[in-house]
């Protein structure tokens, strides 16, 4: 009997633990729920019209196959790690059609997407959403991606980046 209880503390235990880590990708068209039209700052529709929303279609196209063969790569660009890792959400295949989603700069949203958690910032920095404390943090956010490893890497002008992608919530 002690020992069916210990079996099941543990995997309770287990559980608890698991849950906790693993914060899911669900994509930019759950956050559009609560993120798009003027009235809350247009994200989704910012995020649509930029290049980021693009980045997985750009892989399956002439010039990304043409960079993939002149590297040498085994398999296609949009299939190839060394290309995926910059140009899609890591780690989830069944978004990757999302490209550089909300997701890949803000953390996984399975935990924090609800309302009762989005609308205190404590509580959602604790259920994963990525906090950016400045200006250089973003940044720094940028550059893991807009760097020279990149093959088409061109200088990356920050403010003038930032300011093509911003998605501000109006104030008022
Ligand atoms: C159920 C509605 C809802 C969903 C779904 C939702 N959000 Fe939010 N989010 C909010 C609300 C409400 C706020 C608080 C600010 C406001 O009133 O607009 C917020 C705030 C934010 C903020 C600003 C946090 C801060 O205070 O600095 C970010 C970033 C954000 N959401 C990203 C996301 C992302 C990414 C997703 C998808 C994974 C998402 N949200 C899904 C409702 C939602
Ligand atoms: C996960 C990797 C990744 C991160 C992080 C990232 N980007 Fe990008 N970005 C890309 C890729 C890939 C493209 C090219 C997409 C395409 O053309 O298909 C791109 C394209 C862009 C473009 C369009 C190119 C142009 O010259 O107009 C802008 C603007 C941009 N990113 C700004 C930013 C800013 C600002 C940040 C930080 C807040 C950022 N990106 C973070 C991967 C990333
Ligand atoms: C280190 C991150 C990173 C890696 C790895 C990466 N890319 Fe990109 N890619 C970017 C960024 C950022 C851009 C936006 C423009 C720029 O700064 O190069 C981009 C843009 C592109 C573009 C559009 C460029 C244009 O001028 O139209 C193509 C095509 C492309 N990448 C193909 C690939 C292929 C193929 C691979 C794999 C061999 C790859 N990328 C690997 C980050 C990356
Ligand atoms: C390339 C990175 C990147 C992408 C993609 C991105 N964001 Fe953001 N977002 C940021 C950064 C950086 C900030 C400013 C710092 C912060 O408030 O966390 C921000 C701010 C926000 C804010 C708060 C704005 C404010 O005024 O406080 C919301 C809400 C938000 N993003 C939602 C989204 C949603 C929804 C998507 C997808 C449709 C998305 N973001 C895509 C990087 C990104």
């Amino acid at each position: 009997m002690t020992k069916i209880i210990s079996y099941l503390m543990a995997g309770i235990f287990l559980l608890s633990i698991s849950t906790f880590a693993e914060n899911k990708y669900v994509g930019a068209k759950m956050c559009s729920m609560c993120h798009k039209g003027e009235k809350k700052g247009s994200q989704y529709e910012i995020w649509q019209k930029s290049k980021h929303a693009e980045a997985y279609k750009t892989l399956t196209g002439a010039k990304a196959a043409e960079i993939a063969k002149a590297k040498g790569l085994k398999k296609a660009a949009n299939e190839s790690p060394e290309c995926l890792d910059c140009h899609v959400v890591k780690a989830d295949a069944k978004i990757a059609a999302d490209g550089v989603q909300c997701e890949t700069c803000h953390g996984a949203g399975s935990a924090y997407k609800t309302m009762a958690i989005m609308k205190d910032k404590a509580k959602a920095v604790a259920a994963g959403l990525t906090e950016y404390k400045n200006d250089a943090a973003i940044e720094k956010e940028c550059k893991s991606c807009h760097n020279e490893k990149s093959p088409t890497h061109k200088a990356f002008k920050f403010e003038e980046m930032w300011a093509k992608i911003k998605h501000s919530i109006p104030k008022g």
